[in-house]
């Protein structure tokens, strides 16, 4: 018991942890990219809203306000989080900006909200900076950065009230409330971009909008998002931890991605794939090639395909995929049918896949779609 208890403590405390861990600039800027490609006005005339994002740390904030005309945006709200343990103490994303006021010691916590309207070069230096965005903000001249009533959690009125005038929400919010956050998402019927962590797919909130087409994931999953800035107080650890050469503390992860309903080109790319014959013939993979046949599951009629490049382009019937085929996943060429993941009560689920009577890794169900 007190064993258990000590766990849920660290898990816990892992969890809050991983509240903190921010996104850097280059992975927010290279996954924006790729909406550009596809459509150059995904952003254009829209309100985007960062509701998990300190001005003064959130590259979020700092990726919009620079990219403000780029992306030809017509409001960037902002808001933080007081509880927040960085919040207001992080100026150095203004730069060396010596319009903000000067503050003895820590600076007294608020959660502050920045609506932007206009951006242009302020200070006439011939560049757009940050100087300029925090020099206009403090003007008050057709921006806004004010106080908050309250503590600026995701869920007050306040916050809802500024998430109903937006159109698209783009944030890496905190994961210990990420179900919550994605459900607040889905009931105002928002466009966004979000980070989560990959298992986030298999929630319950998550995977039948999945199978709908209702949300996507972005352009990559594990490395794709190349780490996260942590907190001074962090403890780094192993090859995955490094330091950055403006001195930020970069833990690398392998296991979160971007979850959205803003349409990318990647979703639109067709799997190359081989027909039955050629996989269980030239198959790069032991488990495939010189087998007479796909195996099947015990307790679900379909195929178990063990690798996302060795689905079989001419099979009719179901096959069981890995989760991380979401990842290269085009609604025009398969259809999402359900789960072989867990055994939970919900209609997509089928339970946990076995076969010959012994139980093999969670799969997604599909089939192609009829021509
Ligand atoms: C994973 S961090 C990411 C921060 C920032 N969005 C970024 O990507 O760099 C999650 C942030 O959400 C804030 N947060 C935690 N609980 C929140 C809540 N209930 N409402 C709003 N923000 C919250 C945390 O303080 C933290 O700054």
């Amino acid at each position: 018991m007190a064993r258990k208890s000590s766990i849920k403590n660290l898990t816990n405390a892992k969890r809050a942890k991983n509240d903190e861990f921010y996104t850097q600039y280059s992975d927010i800027q290279k996954e924006i990219e790729k909406y550009l490609d596809y459509n150059p006005d995904t952003f254009r005339n829209k309100v985007i809203y960062c509701n998990c994002d300190d001005p003064f740390e959130s590259n979020f904030f700092r990726y919009f306000a620079l990219n403000f005309n780029k992306l030809g945006l017509k409001r960037l709200i902002t808001t933080s989080y007081k509880p927040s343990p960085v919040a207001n103490t992080q100026l150095q994303l203004f730069g060396d900006n010596k319009t903000l006021p000067k503050v003895k010691g820590r600076p007294k916590v608020t959660a502050n909200k920045f609506i932007i309207n206009e951006v242009k070069d302020i200070d006439e230096d011939g560049e757009f900076n940050l100087q300029d965005v925090a020099k206009q903000l403090k003007a008050n001249k057709n921006n806004e950065w004010a106080p908050l009533e309250g503590d600026g959690d995701f869920r007050s009125d306040e916050c809802i009230e500024l998430l109903k005038q937006a159109d698209i929400i783009v944030t890496n919010p905190p994961f210990s409330l990420f179900r919550e956050y994605v459900k607040q998402l889905f009931d105002y019927k928002k466009k966004f971009l979000i980070i989560g962590n990959i298992n986030c797919i298999t929630y319950k909130e998550i995977f039948p909008k999945i199978k709908e087409n209702k949300v996507w994931l972005g352009n990559g999953m594990g490395r794709w998002i190349s780490g996260f800035i942590v907190p001074k107080s962090y403890e780094l650890y192993g090859s995955e931890a490094r330091i950055d050469e403006n001195g930020n503390r970069i833990v690398a992860t392998n296991n979160c991605l971007w979850l959205t309903n803003l349409d990318h080109g990647r979703r639109h790319q067709p799997l190359p794939l081989m027909t039955m014959e050629e996989n269980l013939k030239y198959s790069k993979h032991k488990e495939i090639k010189g087998k007479k046949s796909y195996e099947k599951y015990d307790n679900y009629d379909a195929i178990e395909v063990p690798f996302v490049d060795a689905i079989p382009s001419d099979y009719k019937g179901v096959m069981g995929v890995p989760v991380t085929f979401l990842d290269k996943y085009n609604p025009d060429q398969f259809e999402i049918l359900g789960s072989l993941i867990t055994d939970n009560n919900e209609s997509y689920s089928y339970g946990v896949p076995y076969i010959n009577g012994k139980k093999v890794y969670a799969r997604i169900l599909i089939k192609h779609k009829k021509k």
